[in-house]
């Protein structure tokens, strides 16, 4: 019921409600209450960002009968906005509709500035958009030769008037059109502020379009995500191969082909830049916008990619103590990294966190949040380094382990990439010890349909050595048992040793002893680094483990557990978290304080090295049996049957620390 200190109004969803005077309009109630109401133009009814609708209606709740007749009447700026950019029949423009009597308001989501972008995993939490650049309109007073001010300061004082934004900076580049632009736009214009301190774009007129890309560096892969910073929308995705394959397929080649050739590090920046510079093209011509409209990027990536774009010497990265550059987030701007964006664009790039735990790793932590839960996570990101982050809201450790690249196909004897044709799925008879496969980009089982496979990817190799395994041709230290070769062609002698024939065509397919060592030294050195961790903190389990990255998200939770790749746990809770590096990127991107989050939690994480510690050499030797020489694996087990276990095993050491990621 409106009194003498006026209207009611209720606003949702936040539940915020005030009295207000009659003829109040909408914006400012909303901004008196700190309620969620976006505005670019500042009121004046041009921008449309200010959308409300009136639930109508009597809530006994709040006391409130409330109708769309408790607002004044359409207003003409109204019927102007409707007419050139359309307006629901129900909604109005906050800003242009004053509260006659009491009133129920609905904030749509996309009136909220803060709104939420809902992550496709079930188990994600949203988004919530509060990017750290924000666009503002204002009305400049024109010159006047009574009053001695320059163009710049009577475009603060609007600023400062209408957005109550103070002491800003601008960008040279924006004082350099600022005259221009403000007669262009007859003393309107449009200005983009980043982090509340410094107008890095200016534009005649209303403006209502700022973009921003996500990038993730991985060392064979660059991806990038074009995002509408207002929507949180990805407008486009793209990825390629990492041109600097052509120094050296893996990062420590890389970083050697540097130590060799001193001053080599520019020609490895210049490539890594012009890929990001010819992703910017395709995400932007993909989505039918122009460069100049990105205004905002974020970068992660391994310590070396994140060193190189941003055109730091990786060389120190390359031996011990692996001493980073900075382990700080870095702010530059894209023309400092030579990105054809707008010229005012800025760029962030997460923190490392260790001379061989990155950005990505930053990146990870913030997408999967395990500093918020009470469950201790382990996140692994299997690439040629494996990534391992540990710990819950208590705790959380994080270090490298040096997997090598068996697990992308590399060093395997019929290892290839994940491509069409690449066998990814495998199942061995366990009586006929026959297989059958599926390959990348076919529906199909081998025994159903005519395959003809290519190479064995990395899901591939997992499965076919843990089918192996479970089949008995794979005995538990390892060693291909020659003695079924009497009872199968499949079973071969190959020297003093023995293979597996996976596929008797062209080309013929087969499981080497050199094959089972490898992916042995591979799995060892990731388990090993994970019950490092797990010593650290003090935990014998772990209740969720969480796969990261490509290969993470392909290969199968039960057969990385038999072969024990990863500790004891309950498959069902082994799951994909998917790309989850360049999810913490496009985090950064939209959300202001997720910027702070991580840069807290980074200097909170406990750092391992595995190289160096005591207890590395025993769990990684107990490690290279399968699942493992000694540890239990009783949540596997009960869905599972696992042959019996064998003694531990000294076959193998663990690989001299290489680098690389995804
Ligand atoms: S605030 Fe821009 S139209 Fe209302």
């Amino acid at each position: 019921m409106t009194t003498a200190d006026g209207a009611l109004v209720v606003f949702t969803p936040s539940g915020k409600r005030g009295r207000f005077p009659e003829g109040t309009n909408l914006l400012d109630a909303a901004r008196s209450l700190a309620v969620d109401l976006d505005s670019v133009c500042g009121g004046r009814g041009i921008c449309g960002r200010c959308q409300i609708v009136v639930s109508e209606g009597t809530f006994a709740k709040h006391g409130i009968t409330s109708a769309a007749d408790h607002l004044t009447a359409f207003s003409e700026p109204e019927r102007v906005y409707r007419e050139r950019s359309g307006l629901a029949a129900e909604r109005r423009l906050g800003c242009h509709a004053g509260i006659v009597s009491d009133l129920v308001v609905d904030v749509p989501p996309d009136s909220q500035v803060h709104k939420q972008v809902v992550r496709k995993q079930a188990d994600a939490h949203p988004i919530e958009i509060d990017p750290v650049l924000t666009l503002h309109y204002v009305e400049v007073d024109e010159p006047d030769l009574a009053v001695s001010r320059g163009d710049l300061e009577r475009l603060l004082d609007a600023l400062e008037t209408d957005w109550d934004l103070r002491d800003l900076e601008a960008d040279e580049h924006v004082l350099a059109s600022l005259q221009r632009t403000l007669r262009e736009g007859g003393w309107t214009a449009t200005v983009a502020v980043h982090d509340g301190r410094t107008i890095t774009a200016i534009w005649p007129g209303l403006r209502d379009i700022a973009l921003g890309i996500a990038f993730d560096v991985g060392s064979t892969t660059v991806a990038g995500h074009l995002c509408d910073l207002r929507t949180g929308e990805v407008l486009a995705s793209a990825g390629t191969m990492n041109p600097q394959i052509r120094f050296g397929e893996d990062l420590m080649s890389r970083v050697s082909y540097v130590m060799l050739h001193p001053g080599a590090e520019r020609e490895l920046i210049e490539v890594v830049r012009g890929c990001l510079r010819d992703l910017v093209a395709e995400l932007t011509s993909g989505a039918d916008v122009t460069p100049d409209d990105v205004l905002e990027l974020t970068l992660v990536g391994n310590p070396i990619m994140h060193h190189l774009v941003l055109g730091l010497d990786p060389t120190e990265l390359g031996t011990a103590p692996f001493a980073l550059v900075t382990d700080r987030a870095v702010h530059r701007r894209a023309v400092d990294l030579d990105l054809d964006t707008h010229p005012g664009a800025r760029v962030y790039a997460l923190p490392c966190i260790a001379g061989h735990v990155g950005a990505d790793t930053a990146g990870v932590i913030l997408s999967e949040a395990p500093h918020a839960q009470e469950t201790v996570n382990l996140i692994v990101d299997v690439g040629t380094n494996a990534e391992i982050v540990l710990g819950n809201r208590e705790r959380l450790l994080a270090a490298s382990s040096p997997t090598g690249p068996a697990f992308e196909g590399a060093q395997i004897s019929c290892g290839q990439r994940a491509a069409p044709g690449a066998i990814e799925r495998v199942r061995i008879d366990r009586e006929t010890l026959e297989p059958r496969f599926r390959v990348v980009g076919d529906d199909s089982w081998s025994d159903d349909a005519a395959l003809s496979p290519t190479g064995v990817c990395g899901s591939g190799i997992i499965e076919v050595i843990a089918e192996l395994f479970l089949a008995g041709v794979i005995l538990p230290d390892g060693a291909i048992d020659g003695s079924l070769a009497a009872r199968t062609p499949r079973v071969v002698p190959d020297g003093r040793t023995f293979s597996y024939v996976l596929h008797d065509g062209e080309p013929r397919l087969t499981i080497t002893q050199n094959d089972v060592r490898q992916i042995q030294l591979a799995k060892g050195a990731l388990y090993a680094g994970c019950r490092l961790l797990m010593d650290a903190y003090g935990v014998e389990t772990v209740e969720r483990i969480r796969l990261a990255g490509a290969f993470g998200a392909q290969i199968s939770p039960v057969h990385a557990l038999v072969l024990g790749l990863v500790p004891d746990c309950d498959p069902a809770n082994v799951t994909a978290a998917g790309n989850a590096a360049g999810t913490g990127a496009r985090i950064a991107l939209l959300n202001r304080a997720a910027r702070a989050e991580i840069e807290d939690v980074v200097r909170r994480v406990e750092k391992l090295e595995t190289a160096v510690a005591p207890r590395f050499q025993e769990h990684f030797v107990g490690a290279m049996g399968l699942p493992h020489a000694t540890d239990p694996f009783p949540r596997l087990a009960a869905v599972v049957d696992l042959p019996e276990r064998a003694p531990a095993t000294t076959a193998g050491r663990p690989r001299r620390r290489g680098r690389s990621t995804t």
